[in-house]
């Protein structure tokens, strides 16, 4: 089987060790010659990478392992880019979350005003890491699943319409992997699920068993009374450390309840909440201790100071990095590619006729089967009036803000924000933006 180099871009992640321990999990189907981490903070990348380069000599010494700050250094002799980077670091996070709940208003990572600002920060680094994988290796792949990946996808769309970039998501890997468990089955490969939407904006429309059966009647009655947690969980025996314990999460799975209700046929994504109870999550929302505070305290910390306490023991003996299970589908895309195995996946894709009745230019989240030429999206045929209706407007906001930072144009931010269904009214959609465009100084392009 051909080897690969690959360069993970954003070195310094707190999700790099889980994907370095996923990676070598699967050298038997995705084997890996050189690997190498890029980031733009040196010193917040140096303490992971030389954690990652004592536990890849003792696990994997055949990989050739480099880490850097140096475009040409990291792109040059690459076959892919997984990049994660978060551009303003979990600073800006804090901000994106706690600004918008100052004034009343869903403060999250990728929804609501919170989502366009980080979308703002995000498409110029983005696409400079396009320029550099294009003018280093013009014939590598990019796998990205930088946030806020629907806002990134857009921009990719536009602006770099050939490049190979695939931009994806865990979050609805995730879910099927409690779909598994409620069904009782092994491996999420074991069903076959249409699902359709916009990024952390979608819906499950079916899913069958390897023989056809349908096994959506089952899902609902317990989505109904117990949303997605999965039965270990309910019963308290779940690994506490594990991401889907951690309390935010928690009450994002069993709301699942509410937001199902809104359409009993079908099974939503988490993200839903956001749009569809905004005022329930501001309601349960403290604003001077939000989610990147937790991650802050939680996932940052021990992750860096697992990283620092095997530089100074010198070995990676009695440590443990958790290995990121969710992220193998970043493998399965990689194989995908690089064997053109036809795989199913989730991927955000330009409609293109895909969902019949929803814009040829949207980009869309839909199964695609996956080879060496890319994704080959599946026909969703013709969706609800509900599910339309609201992927019309957040695929606007989505357009709209994209707009507005090719144009720095004031107004363009405006009218997105006012539009994104978490924000009441204009007034304060305007309030956001000017107390955002004062904290992200440093990031934006000029709003006039
Ligand atoms: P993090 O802040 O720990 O890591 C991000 C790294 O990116 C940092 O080391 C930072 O220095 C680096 N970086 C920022 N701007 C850069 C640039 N211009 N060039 C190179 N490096 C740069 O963040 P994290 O919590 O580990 O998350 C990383 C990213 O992965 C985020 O965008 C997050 O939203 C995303 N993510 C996406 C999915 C998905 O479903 N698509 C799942 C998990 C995480
Ligand atoms: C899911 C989503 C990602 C998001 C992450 C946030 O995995 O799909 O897009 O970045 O959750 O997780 P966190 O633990 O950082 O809040
Ligand atoms: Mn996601």
């Amino acid at each position: 089987m051909k080897s690969h180099n690959v360069v993970i871009a954003g070195g310094g992640s707190t999700f790099t060790p889980g994907i370095v321990m996923m990676l070598l999990d699967n050298l038997h189907q995705f084997p890996i010659k050189k690997l190498k981490f890029f980031d733009n903070d040196e010193e917040r990348q140096a303490v992971i990478a030389k954690a990652c380069k004592i536990l890849l000599r003792e696990r994997a010494p055949d990989i050739e392992f480099s880490y850097t700050t140096d475009p040409k250094e990291a792109f040059t002799d690459i076959d892919f880019v997984m990049a994660h980077i978060r551009v303003g670091k979990y600073a800006m996070r804090e901000m994106d979350e706690k600004i918008p709940l100052k004034h009343g208003v869903v403060g999250q990572e990728t929804c609501g005003p919170g989502g366009l600002a980080y979308g703002l920060r995000s498409i110029g680094p983005i696409l400079e890491l396009i320029d550099f994988m294009e003018k280093y290796s013009p014939n590598a792949w990019m796998l990205n699943y930088s946030n806020p990946a629907a806002i990134v996808a857009e921009a990719c769309r536009r602006f770099k319409p050939n490049t190979q970039i695939i931009n994806i998501c865990d979050m609805p890997v995730g879910i099927e992997s409690h779909l598994k468990e409620i069904l009782g089955f092994d491996s999420a490969k074991d069903f076959d699920a249409i699902y359709y939407g916009l990024n952390h904006f979608g819906w499950w429309k079916t899913i069958h068993d390897k023989a056809g059966n349908d096994l959506m009647p089952q899902l609902i009655d317990h989505v109904k009374e117990h949303g997605y947690l999965a039965p270990q969980i309910l019963e308290g025996e779940d690994n506490q450390d594990l991401w889907c314990n951690q309390p935010s999460w928690v009450d994002t799975l069993r709301k699942v309840r509410d937001v199902q209700a809104l359409d009993p046929t079908t099974l939503p994504n988490t993200y839903l909440k956001y749009y569809l109870f905004p005022d329930y999550v501001v309601e349960h929302a403290n604003p001077d201790y939000t989610r990147a505070n937790e991650v802050m305290d939680g996932r940052e910390k021990t992750v860096f100071e697992t990283a620092k306490k095997v530089v100074s023991i010198g070995t990676f003996e009695g440590s443990d990095f958790e290995a990121d299970e969710h992220a193998v589908f970043i493998v399965d895309l990689a194989r995908a590619i690089a064997f053109n195995t036809k795989e199913r996946m989730l991927l955000i894709v330009p409609n293109n006729g895909a969902i019949a009745n929803f814009d040829n230019d949207a980009m869309v989240e839909i199964p695609c089967l996956v080879g060496k030429n890319g994704p080959e999206p599946l026909s969703i045929g013709h969706i609800p009036t509900f599910q339309k209706g609201l992927m019309t407007q957040q695929v606007c906001v989505e357009k709209l803000i994209v707009d507005a930072w090719k144009e720095g144009a004031y107004q363009k931010a405006w009218q997105a924000m006012t539009l994104s269904k978490t924000v009441p009214s204009a007034s304060v959609a305007k309030d956001i933006l000017d107390d955002l465009i004062v904290a992200n100084k440093e990031y934006w392009p000029v709003l006039n």
